[in-house]
């Protein structure tokens, strides 16, 4: 059975070991053991029968906006619902933080819209991309998509068709 759980500081060396496995491919953004012992908060992990199998992280942005970071599944466990299994967990903490919006800066698109998520212009995301991507030195030639699922209804502002007499 999958388990997924808040990070613990002993989990940092496995989460690095497996955020580098596939940083190396280019799957994804390298981070540092301090990068990740500061961040613990924001991490999950996913375990099977007690072992490591997977990461991701949540980390807010704002006050109605949190990025899922760092989401890695072990080679060796790919396609038995891991991952989704770690989104899910990120976005009911989202929802339990009253946020609005999740979003992902990702190469796997495909992957997050089975999780409920759409392809979005990154430019929806500003206090992303002004205060952490442009210091990223892919920042001028990024290939990630941006993706964003919305966890509450939005109203419709649209004006109703009525005419008003006096
Ligand atoms: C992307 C990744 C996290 C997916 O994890 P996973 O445990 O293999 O995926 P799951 O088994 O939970 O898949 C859930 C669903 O997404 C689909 N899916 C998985 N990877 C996909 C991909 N790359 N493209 C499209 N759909 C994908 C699965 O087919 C499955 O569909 P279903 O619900 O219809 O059965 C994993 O492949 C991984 O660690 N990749 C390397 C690191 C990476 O790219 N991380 C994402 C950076 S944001």
């Amino acid at each position: 059975m999958i388990r997924v759980e808040p990070a613990r500081l002993r989990d940092v060396e496995a989460i690095q070991s497996l955020v580098t496995y596939w940083a190396d491919r280019g799957d994804m953004l390298h981070r540092t053991p301090q990068e990740i012992f500061e961040l613990i908060r924001d991490f999950k992990v996913a375990t099977v029968d007690g072992e490591f199998v997977g990461c991701g992280s949540l980390h807010i942005l704002g006050d109605d906006l949190a990025e899922v970071r760092s989401l890695a599944v072990r080679h060796d466990v790919q396609a038995k619902g891991v991952g989704a299994a770690i989104v899910a967990t990120c976005i009911e903490d989202a929802k339990s933080f009253g946020l609005e919006r999740v979003f992902a800066l990702t190469y796997k698109p495909g992957f997050f819209e089975k999780q409920g998520f759409r392809v979005a212009n990154v430019m929806e995301f500003p206090q992303k991309v002004w205060g952490e991507c442009v210091r990223c030195p892919f920042f001028t030639n990024c290939k990630e998509v941006a993706v964003v699922r919305d966890l509450v209804e939005r109203e419709d502002v649209s004006v109703p068709l009525v005419a008003v007499g006096c």
